[in-house]
């Protein structure tokens, strides 16, 4: 059986199993078409317009490979004559007169479909060559009334694409003359405005874009179509699917967001089908003949959780003596943390270099140093960049980063519970940030792969090749006008470099420093509002989530109830910033610090509030208490409302216990912040109505009991050292 064809319209083929006239026979046949596109080098826009053409068996031959470029420049001006200087040379040795011709851009252009449906659509067009069309007039307006008229669809002449026969392709560029630097748009347009010529070569335009979609003032006609397992761009002003996208002019950035998905490179069926494409592989390797990397770690203003920050460095999964380390830091507030890392750890890293405070340096300049220091590093193969607000939870990153194998490529990391992320989806007129359609997607998740964005920050890894190559130029991230990371992703973009940011993981985070205040001796304590994940993981007993689960929860004596709260450094931390702060009570009745000011059983010790701690300290007590209290006192529930809350110090010859008494609460939560046999002798608490005592504390752990009527109880002597307990009495 053969498919047969049936003419509807001028121009449309219906074809359908049956025997009257022969469809196929009329076709030009795929291995007719030769795809001829001009590449002075080898740009990532150039590789993936080659990847495009594989994925649909393109035959494509590369004119100008190695020659230097002399076409004005790609990203903006007009110019181009080069590009018909190597068309004219390459058609002229050609000798099969029926060959098709598709002459193309490559570093803007993508294929959305392969050469059967562009052949049928050519012909489909009656001529014998077809342009791209466009909806703007360029470069010379004032041919505009020599263009004829099209009744619907763009009137003018695009020369970033055309197709046509080989003999009318030759005799349309036989009369070239022109420089390297002229405008080839210019030299087609005039052949295409001239009657006569536009005749005997038989030319027109792709008026309604159905094979060729120039982006550029098409914006808005322009969306990504899903169906069955495939993507497509589709014209909605046409209602037709262009077979090649061309990003001209200043769309390269929409060509970026369209060749995330064309072709078929992201689908809902099939999800990321590149991500696997040309992978570095480092499993073969002896840790010795790791990848060199150098890591710039920026310290630009204060930050909480620094020394956690450091930690995390100590984790990364990667050969120490294959990482150099470049740390900038502007912030004397962080100088100690940053020179005990370096003190403790430093020496197992290959090398390390450190900017201090006092050398003034700014951010810009410092990261232009950073890069420096890999690209003058024969051995270096990456650059690194991570800020110090990057929580990396993914102690694989870099390894990960490295496989990939693009030219840039950060992990994606957001702020929690915010559409706050590392890179931005698209950019404003103004080189600012704008959303894509996608980026929700993205950020939550809901779409994850590899996506070529126009702007990362914070955390991405850089090959030292570029840094040779296309960004060699030193100052990177110096500009008047944009801050550093904007100058670099500008710098980058205009090499034509891609940057991609990567959701195919889950990587980390990115605190909040806007509120980070310096005041204390432990500012990270008060950061349960920016970053409470963050201080969740930094202060709460690493057992607290599956107490409930495990039953951990226990109860030493009737309606006391026992668990584990804080770790040992939110302890530390507490009882350092209570030392520090010093304001000790006297542990008489007078106290000025409370309502009616008279305290019936006094202790020594410091309010919550004295220290602006009451806030964070119900913050604490509503997210991690309250939920407990309600689980063991069913039906009472609790908004962790305080009038007291405090840091008691028990001392042998100061004050070593507490007489017996009622509290003022509701109930009471009463956390050891030391550990018994270690810091102090004796202790605990008894509940004289049930003669009960817990008489081994833990560091940690909260006793939970009610205040009022029942729960007479005394704090036994300590016996040696200091002791020290956190005692909220909740609900007054
Ligand atoms: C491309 O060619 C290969 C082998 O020649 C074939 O397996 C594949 O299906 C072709 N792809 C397309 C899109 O035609
Ligand atoms: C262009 O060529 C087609 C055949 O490919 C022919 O039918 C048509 O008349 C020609 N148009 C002009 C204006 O010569
Ligand atoms: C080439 O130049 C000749 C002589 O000027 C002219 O007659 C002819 O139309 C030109 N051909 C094209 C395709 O421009
Ligand atoms: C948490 O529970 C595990 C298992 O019961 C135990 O080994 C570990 O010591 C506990 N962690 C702390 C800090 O007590």
């Amino acid at each position: 059986m053969k498919r047969l064809c049936f003419p509807i319209l001028s121009w449309m083929c219906l074809c359908a199993f049956s025997s009257l006239v022969n469809c196929e026979d009329q076709r030009i046949p795929e291995d007719k078409l030769l795809v001829l596109t001009v590449a002075t080098k080898e740009t990532d826009g150039f590789r993936r317009f080659l990847r495009s053409a594989k994925h649909f068996n393109y035959t494509v031959k590369v004119l100008g490979q190695g020659e230097k470029w002399s076409g004005g420049d790609y990203m903006s001006a007009p110019g181009g004559g080069q590009k018909v200087r190597l068309l004219k040379a390459a058609v002229a040795e050609m000798k099969s007169e029926d060959q098709v011709i598709l002459f193309i851009d490559s570093y803007d252009v993508v294929f959305a479909s392969g050469p059967k449906e562009l052949l049928r659509k050519f012909q489909q067009a009656k001529h014998k060559v077809v342009f791209s069309s466009e909806s703007l007039i360029w470069p010379d307006r004032h041919l505009e009334d020599k263009y004829p008229h099209v009744r619907e669809g763009n009137r003018f002449l695009g020369s970033g694409g055309f197709m046509g026969y080989i003999p009318n392709i030759r005799e349309m560029v036989a009369n070239w003359t022109g420089a390297d630097s002229d405008s080839d748009q210019l030299f087609f347009t005039k052949v295409y405005i001239d009657p006569p010529r536009r005749k005997a070569l038989n030319i027109t335009l792709d008026t309604k874009c159905r094979l060729f979609q120039n982006l550029h003032g098409a914006l808005d006609e322009v969306v990504l179509k899903f169906e069955d397992g495939r993507v497509r761009a589709r014209n909605v002003q046409y209602d037709t699917l262009p077979v090649i996208l061309h990003g001209n002019g200043p769309t390269k950035l929409q060509m970026n967001y369209l060749g995330n998905y064309v072709p078929n490179s992201w689908t809902f069926e099939t999800g990321c089908t590149v991500c696997l494409e040309n992978l570095r592989s480092l499993s073969s390797l002896k840790e010795s003949e790791y990848p060199l990397v150098v890591i710039g770690i920026f310290i630009q203003q204060p930050t909480p959780f620094v020394s956690v920050f450091f930690e995390r460095l100590l984790k990364l999964q990667y050969p120490k003596n294959r990482l150099k380390l470049f740390i900038s830091n502007q912030e004397p507030h962080h100088e100690q943390q940053v020179s005990s890392f370096l003190q403790n750890h430093g020496s197992l890293y290959l090398d390390v270099k450190s900017i201090r405070p006092e050398e003034e340096m700014d951010g810009a300049d410092a990261r232009d140093m950073a890069f420096d220091m890999c690209r003058k590093d024969k051995e270096c193969d990456y650059f690194f960049n991570l800020d110090i607000e990057v929580v990396l939870k993914n102690e694989n990153t870099l390894k990960i980063l490295i496989k990939q194998n693009l030219p840039i490529v950060a992990p994606m990391i957001t702020r929690v519970g915010r559409l706050w992320s590392n890179f931005w989806g698209a950019l404003s007129v103004d080189g600012y940030y704008a959303r894509s359609e996608d980026y929700v997607d993205i950020v939550q998740g809901r779409r994850v792969g590899l996506w070529n964005v126009p702007y990362i920050s914070s955390v991405y890894l850089v090959k030292a090749s570029l840094l040779q190559a296309e960004l060699k130029d030193y100052q990177l991230f110096t500009s008047e006008s944009l801050d550093p990371d904007m100058a670099f992703c500008h710098n980058v973009r205009s090499k034509g470099v891609f940057m991609y940011v990567n959701n195919l993981h889950t990587f980390g985070r990115i605190l909040s420093t806007e509120k980070y205040k310096t005041e204390h001796l432990h500012n990270d304590l008060w950061q349960i509002f920016e970053n409470p994940l963050d201080w969740q993981e930094r202060y709460i007993h690493e057992n607290y989530t599956r107490m409930i689960k495990d039953k951990l929860i226990e109860n030493p004596c009737p309606d006391v109830y026992w668990f584990p709260l804080f770790n040992d450094v939110a302890c530390d931390h507490l009882v350092e910033e209570m030392e520090h702060f010093g304001k000790w009570s006297g542990g008489g009745n007078m106290d000025t610090r409370i309502q009616g000011g008279y305290e019936n059983v006094p202790t020594i010790d410091i309010h919550m509030n004295q220290v602006n701690y009451e806030k964070e300290w119900q913050k604490f007590l509503l997210e991690f208490v309250a939920p407990i209290t309600e689980k063991m006192f069913p039906g009472y529930y609790t908004k962790a409302q305080f009038d007291l809350a405090f840091v008691v110090r028990y001392k042998p010859d100061e004050q070593p216990y507490l007489r017996p008494h009622h509290d003022a609460s509701t109930f009471t939560i009463n956390i050891a912040l030391n550990q018994v046999g270690i810091d102090y002798q004796g202790g605990g608490c008894r509940f004289l109505r049930y003669d009960c005592s817990i008489q081994a504390p833990r560091k940690g752990w909260a006793l939970m009991h009610p205040g009022r009527l029942t729960h007479y109880h005394e704090g036994l002597p300590t016996t040696a050292g200091v002791r020290y307990i956190a005692v909220s009495f909740v609900d007054p």
